[in-house]
C-alpha cells in the first residue's frame, strides 16, 4: 500500500500534527498486531488493549520528523527517510507501551487507570498484563531488526540503541531507581539521573532512531542528543507536575499517584510555579540546540508545546 506521508507545509498548526502523527502510528501499529490466534488470543488482546489505546505517541514523532529533519539538511528525499524510520517509531512506541502496561502494576505504581481506560491488569489479571508487556517489547526488536526499508547496519544499529535504552542502563535502571526513591528521599542530583534514565532514554532514543533512519551526520546527532536532553527533562518535569495539578479526566490517569506512594520527585524540590520556570528553561535549551537547521521548526514548536501541556 502507497504510505501518506505528512509534510510540514500541510500542518499550519502543531496540535493537529501531533494528531495526524497520533493517526499514522496507530494504523501502522494496528497491522503488527492484525494476529488471531485459538489458543491464546488473550495475549493478543492484552497487547492490543494497550496498544491501539491511544496516547500522545510523542515518541514516534520524534522518531518520524528527525528523520525528515537528517535527510532535509543532507539534501536527501524526506519522503523515504520518514518511510525508513516508521519500523523503529513502531518498536519504540511498543518499549514504551510494555514500560507503561509493567509501571502501573500493583508491585511498582499500582494505578488503575491508563490512557483513559482501566490498567491492563485490571482487565486482563496481572500475569496476563506482565506477559503482554514482555512480548511488546520484544515484538519492538522484531520489528526494528527486520525493517526492510533501512539497511541491516542501521537495523543493527536501531536494536543497539533500543536495548541500551530500555534496559538496566537506560528507562529500566531508572525505574529502579523510582522504586528507591520511595523509602527514602533522592537528593536533586540523584533525581535528576534516575528521571534521565526513566524517561530521558526512551526520547533520546526516539530521536536518535529517527538520525540513523535519516543518515543524520555527527552535528545533527549532537544536536539531537541536546534537544532531546531538554526535552525529555521538561517532560518528567511536567509529569510530575500534573500528578499533582492536571485533571485525571484531561490525563487519562489518576493524579496524586506519586503521592500517595511518597515518591520523590520534582516536587519535592518545587512548588508547581518554579517546576513549570524550570521546565521552561529546559525547553528553551532544547529548542536553542536545534536553531541552526532549516526545517526544525515542527521540533521546536513541539517542545515549547509539550512544557505547557495538560494532558
Ligand atoms: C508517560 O508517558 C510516562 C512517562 C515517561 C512520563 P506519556 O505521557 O508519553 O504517555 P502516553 O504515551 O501519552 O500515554
Ligand atoms: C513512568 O514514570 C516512566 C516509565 C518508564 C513507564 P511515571 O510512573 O511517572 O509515569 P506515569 O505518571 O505513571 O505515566
Ligand atoms: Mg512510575
Ligand atoms: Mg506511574
Ligand atoms: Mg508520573
Amino acid at each position: 500500500m502507497e504510505k501518506e506521508f505528512i509534510k510540514p507545509m500541510d500542518i499550519t498548526d502543531i496540535e493537529s500534527r501531533i494528531k495526524q502523527r497520533a493517526a499514522q502510528i496507530e494504523s501502522e501499529l494496528r497491522g503488527y498486531l492484525d494476529v488471531t490466534d485459538d489458543d491464546y488470543g488473550i495475549l493478543y488482546d492484552a497487547m492490543r488493549y494497550s496498544l491501539l489505546a491511544g496516547g500522545k505517541r510523542l515518541r514516534p514523532f520524534l522518531a518520524l520528523e528527525f528523520a525528515r529533519l537528517a535527510a532535509t539538511s543532507r539534501g536527501l528525499d524526506p519522503d523515504a527517510a520518514e518511510a525508513s524510520a516508521l519500523a523503529y517509531a513502531s518498536a519504540i512506541e511498543m518499549i514504551h507501551t510494555y514500560s507503561l502496561i509493567h509501571d502501573d502494576l500493583p508491585c511498582m505504581d499500582d494505578d488503575d487507570l491508563r490512557r483513559g481506560k482501566p490498567t491492563n491488569h485490571k482487565v486482563f489479571g496481572e500475569a496476563n498484563a506482565l506477559l503482554a508487556g514482555d512480548a511488546l517489547l520484544t515484538l519492538a526488536f522484531e520489528v526494528a531488526a527486520s525493517n526492510k526499508l533501512a539497511s541491516p547496519e542501521t537495523n543493527c544499529r536501531a536494536v543497539v540503541l533500543l536495548s541500551t535504552a530500555a534496559g538496566a542502563n537506560g528507562m529500566v535502571g531508572g525505574q529502579v531507581l523510582d522504586l528507591i526513591g520511595e523509602s527514602s528521599r533522592l537528593g536533586f542530583d540523584t533525581l535528576e539521573r534516575l528521571q534521565s534514565k526513566k524517561t530521558g532514554e526512551l526520547i533520546r532514543a526516539s530521536s536518535l532512531l529517527g538520525c540513523y533512519a535519516g543518515g543524520a551526520d555527527e552535528g545533527l546527532i549532537a544536536a539531537a542528543e541536546r534537544y532531546s536532553m531538554g526535552l525529555g527533562r521538561a517532560f518528567q518535569v511536567l509529569d510530575d507536575i500534573l500528578d499533582v495539578v492536571g485533571d485525571t479526566a484531561l490525563l487519562g490517569k489518576p493524579i496524586g499517584s506519586d503521592a500517595a506512594s511518597d515518591k520523590t520527585t520534582f516536587l519535592t524540590f518545587m512548588t508547581p510555579n518554579e517546576a513549570y520556570a524550570y521546565a521552561d528553561r529546559l525547553t528553551r535549551d532544547a529548542v536553542s540546540a536545534l536553531e541552526d537547521y532549516d526545517g526544525a521548526d515542527v521540533l521546536c514548536e513541539l517542545a515549547i508545546y509539550l512544557s505547557k501541556r495538560n494532558k
